[in-house]
């Protein structure tokens, strides 16, 4: 039975509690005081597909350097292989990602496929063995916007799900400060579809790590709904319903549901998602969002109205370069520069949520410590 979270927001702005403290009585500053501890102890860094900022992303290197970094909890994306075994890759399509092309003995594998109602071409896990997905060697998603990252191209293997438990778990015992798993089931309705779905392995591996409960250092995440209902009988390890912020879940999409993410985000669809699930992970452009030009609008209530609900906030994706920061934080005019993005952390941990989703923990630690000094 799914249990939810007492709500623990902070109210109001941290930036804004900062800019009155030195105007009001010690009392009250002391509750301020109290205020930021609390924001700054809830504050969640999550090393997106590991420090994928500075390594290709979903390998075992990439996790490594973001637990060096600091990170909180590392989240490898999950998706299946031929023989049902849980691999970590952003999507079942692996050309982006991997050198699959350039293997001369797998050339017959391509093909096209209709995923989620889009038509893709290309390799696919699922008609791979995990020995032979472990003959790939990953590559950098984004080349030219993070050119020193191909160095580390044709390096790293595919993980499985098991290897990133095995080296959060040994890095935990090694640094003695636990490191969460914050796993994300990409694409569970098509998974469902073709014989191998992926919440029975899921949580058979769970358990196989005494992963089972509510306290665990566990999150799972996905764009759906039902797998996430499904997951809710099935374990008690935390859930997080993801957010975007267009379009709606997939699975809404097969059973005729018509809500879309932005429905999700109403009061009465957050109690919803309450009864299933802990938290939410929201697009950052839900909680603050942005005009034509790039340029940020005023934050909306959805952290409150997330918090009421007794739901954590965990938002994504944190990326230094200008092409991804609001106009507000571009440093010069190249795209692939980076710009301010202390300034948007701490814009969003202002605003009271429980964690981010970044590409660069480095940065998101570095903000949290300044919150800590401030
Ligand atoms: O899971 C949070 C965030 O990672 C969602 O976006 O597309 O990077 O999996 P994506
Ligand atoms: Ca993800």
């Amino acid at each position: 039975m799914r249990r939810t979270l007492s709500a623990l927001g902070v109210a109001g702005a941290l930036l804004a509690t900062v800019a009155v403290a030195q105007t009001v009585p010690a009392a009250a500053q002391d509750g301020d005081e109290r205020d930021r501890t609390e924001a700054r102890n809830r504050l969640t860094i999550i090393a997106h597909r590991g420090a994928s900022g500075y390594r290709p992303e979903h390998t075992l290197a990439a996790y490594r350097l973001a637990i060096q970094m600091g990170a909180d909890f590392i989240e490898p994306d999950l998706v299946s292989t031929r023989d049902g075994v849980l691999v970590v890759r952003h999507e079942n399509e692996i050309s982006g990602t991997t050198d699959v092309a350039a293997h001369p003995e797998f050339a017959g594998r391509r093909t096209t496929k209709t995923i989620d109602g889009t038509a893709l071409t290309g390799w696919f896990t699922e008609d791979f063995t995990l020995a032979e997905l472990k003959t790939l060697r990953a590559k950098e998603r984004l080349p030219e916007v993070r050119p020193t990252n191909t160095v580390y191209d044709g390096q790293f293997e595919i993980p499985t799900f098991q290897e990133v438990l095995d080296l959060a778990r040994g890095e935990s015992r090694r640094l003695g400060r636990t490191i969460g798993v914050y796993p994300e089931t990409k694409h569970p309705t098509y998974f469902q579809s073709i014989g191998l779905p992926l919440e029975e392995p899921l949580v058979r591996v769970l358990r196989r790590n005494d992963l089972t409960s509510r306290k665990d250092p566990v999150f799972v995440q996905s764009f759906e709904t039902a797998n996430l209902r499904k997951l809710s009988r099935l374990t008690d390890v935390r859930l997080v319903q993801l957010l975007d912020a267009t379009g709606q879940p997939y699975d809404f999409t097969v059973s005729g549901d018509s809500r879309t993410y932005q429905d999700l985000v109403r009061p009465e669809n957050l109690k919803w998602i309450s009864t299933y699930a802990d938290g939410i992970g929201a697009n950052k452009n839900l909680l603050v969002p942005r005009d034509a030009a790039g340029k940020l609008l005023a934050p909306t209530e959805v952290v409150r109205d997330a918090h009421r609900a007794g739901l954590i906030v965990h938002a994504w994706t944190f990326r230094a370069e200008n092409q991804f920061l609001p106009l507000d934080f571009r440093a010069g005019t190249d795209p692939n520069a980076r710009g301010d993005i202390t300034a948007e952390y701490l814009l969003f941990y202002g605003l009271g949520l429980d964690g981010v989703f970044s590409d660069f923990p480095d940065a998101a630690v570095a903000a949290r410590a300044g919150l800590a000094r401030s």
